[in-house]
C-alpha cells in the first residue's frame, strides 16, 4: 500500500495511547470522528504548562502572567496563519464547536427579527440543529432545510428555492460527522452571499482531514473543536470575519470582555477580547497551539490523500461482508465509514470488537434526523486518521467475520 510520503510508523510513535492495550489486544482506535487521540508534543506542553507556567493572562504584570498572556497570544497567531484568517482578533477560543455555534446563534441571532429565517441542512450535527431552533423561538425566525439525497449529498438545487431577501444566515457542516459527505460549500457561501446571507461553516470534522483556508472560502463564521484536531478538550475556535464580529453584541458578560464598568453602565472590550468573558482555558488554547504546530508538520495533501486510500480500502474489504449496507456513499466522502450488517445490532457489534481492542462508535452520532431519513436506530462507524492503517482495518474484518455469526446464531 501507498504511503504517500507519510511515515506511519513514525507518526503513530508521536501518540503514546496508540501503543496501549484494550482487553488484552493491541488498540486499534477507529474513533476518530468523536475524538482523536493526541502527540506527545500536546500532552508535553500541558503538562509543562502546570509544572512551569501557570498563571492567569491578561491580567498580571508579574512574569508568570506575561509569559502565560504571550503563550496564550501567540497560539492565537499559529491558529491564525494555519487557517489564512486576515487578522488574529478573529480567531475567538471557545470551549468547542458547539460553543462556537451557541456564541453566533446567540449573538448573530440578536440582530434577527421575527420572519427572518436561517437555513441549515438535514446532515447537521445536533449542536448545528438545537441552537437555531432555540433562537427560532425565541426571536420567532423561520428555519428551514436543505434535503439530502439516498447517498448522503446534499440537494443543493434546493438550496435556491429556498434563499430569500429574509435569510439572514445559512450554517451547515463541511463534513457529515455521520456519513462522511465532504459539503460543496464553496458553492454554498456563494449561493448565500448572493442572496446576501452570511454562512457558518461547522468545520468539527474538517480540520483534521482537509487545509482549511477561510479567506478563500470567503465564509463568515468557521466553528470547531481543539479535541479532534489532535488538541485537549475544552477548547475550539470560532473563526469569524472582524466586521460582523464587531457589529454582534458579546454573548457572555463577565471579566475581560469589558473596556470599563460602572454600576450603571458597561463598555466592551475589542476584539477577541469582548467574546472571551471569564478566565478561559489558558493551556487548552496553548497546547490547541502545539497541536496546530504538529499539523504544520504535515503535508494535509498527503494526509488527505493516504486516508482516501484507508477509505477506499475498508470500504472495499468492508463489502464483502453478507448482509452489509454503507450509509453515505457521496461521491466526495472522508475517511469515515457507517454501516450496518443484516441480523445485527450496531451496540452488540461494538460491544464485542472492543473486546478485540477495535474502537468503534455506534449508535446515531448525534444525527438522529439522519437517522429518521434512513429509517434506521443508529448504526457502526469507523472513522480513520492518519495514524490508523491497511493492517487495522484488515484487523477489524476478520473480528467482524468472527462476531457475525456469533451475534446471528
Ligand atoms: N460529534 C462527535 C462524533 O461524531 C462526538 O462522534
Amino acid at each position: 500500500m501507498k504511503t504517500v510520503g507519510l511515515d506511519i510508523s513514525a507518526i503513530r510513535k508521536e501518540f503514546p495511547t496508540l501503543s496501549r492495550k484494550v482487553n488484552g489486544k493491541p488498540l486499534i482506535y477507529f474513533d476518530n470522528g468523536a475524538t482523536a487521540q493526541k502527540p506527545s508534543s500536546v500532552i508535553d506542553r500541558i503538562d509543562q504548562y502546570y509544572r512551569n507556567e501557570n498563571a492567569n493572562i491578561h491580567r498580571g504584570v508579574h512574569t508568570l502572567s506575561q509569559e502565560a498572556t504571550s503563550a496564550y497570544e501567540e497560539a492565537r497567531i499559529t491558529i491564525q496563519r494555519y487557517l489564512n484568517a486576515k487578522y488574529e482578533h478573529e480567531i475567538i477560543f471557545t470551549k468547542g464547536t458547539t460553543d462556537g455555534i451557541n456564541l453566533v446563534a446567540f449573538s448573530f441571532g440578536e440582530m434577527l427579527n421575527e420572519g427572518d429565517e436561517i437555513i441549515i441542512s438535514a446532515m447537521e450535527h445536533h449542536s448545528n440543529i438545537v441552537p437555531w431552533q432555540m433562537l427560532c423561538e425565541r426571536k420567532k425566525c423561520v428555519l428551514k432545510i436543505i434535503p439530502m439525497d439516498n447517498t448522503g449529498e446534499l440537494k443543493l438545487e434546493e438550496l435556491d428555492k429556498l434563499l430569500s431577501e429574509r435569510t439572514k444566515l445559512v450554517s451547515v457542516t463541511h463534513i457529515s460527522n455521520s456519513l462522511g459527505t465532504i459539503n460543496d460549500i464553496k458553492t454554498i457561501i456563494t449561493k448565500a452571499h448572493n442572496a446576501g446571507a452570511k454562512v457558518l461553516i461547522d468545520g468539527a470534522q474538517s480540520v483534521q482531514h482537509l487545509k482549511v483556508d477561510v479567506q478563500e472560502l470567503d465564509c463568515d463564521f468557521y466553528a470547531f473543536s481543539g479535541h479532534k484536531i489532535f488538541g485537549p478538550t475544552g477548547v475550539g475556535v470560532l473563526y469569524g470575519k472582524e466586521e460582523i464580529l464587531n457589529e454582534m453584541p458579546p454573548f457572555q458578560g463577565g471579566g475581560d470582555m469589558i473596556k470599563e464598568v460602572t454600576l450603571e453602565k458597561t463598555t466592551y472590550n475589542t476584539l477577541p477580547h469582548k467574546f472571551e468573558a471569564g478566565t478561559p482555558n489558558i493551556v487548552g488554547g496553548i497546547a490547541l497551539g502545539t497541536a496546530f504546530e504538529f499539523l504544520n508538520e504535515l503535508d494535509m495533501g498527503a494526509v488527505n490523500q493516504y486516508e482516501q486510500e484507508l477509505l477506499n480500502y475498508a470500504t472495499k474489504q468492508l463489502s464483502k461482508i453478507e448482509g452489509i449496507k454503507f450509509y453515505g456513499q457521496a461521491k466526495n466522502k472522508t475517511s469515515v465509514v457507517s454501516f450496518l450488517i443484516d441480523g445485527t445490532h450496531p451496540y452488540d457489534v461494538g460491544t464485542l470488537l472492543d473486546k478485540l481492542g477495535i474502537a468503534v462508535r455506534t449508535g446515531h452520532h448525534c444525527t438522529q434526523p439522519v437517522m429518521q431519513f434512513y429509517d434506521i436506530p443508529g448504526t457502526i462507524r469507523a472513522s480513520f486518521a492518519f495514524y490508523n492503517t491497511f493492517e487495522e482495518v484488515d484487523q477489524m474484518i476478520s473480528a467482524l467475520e468472527r462476531i457475525i455469526p456469533m451475534l446471528k446464531d
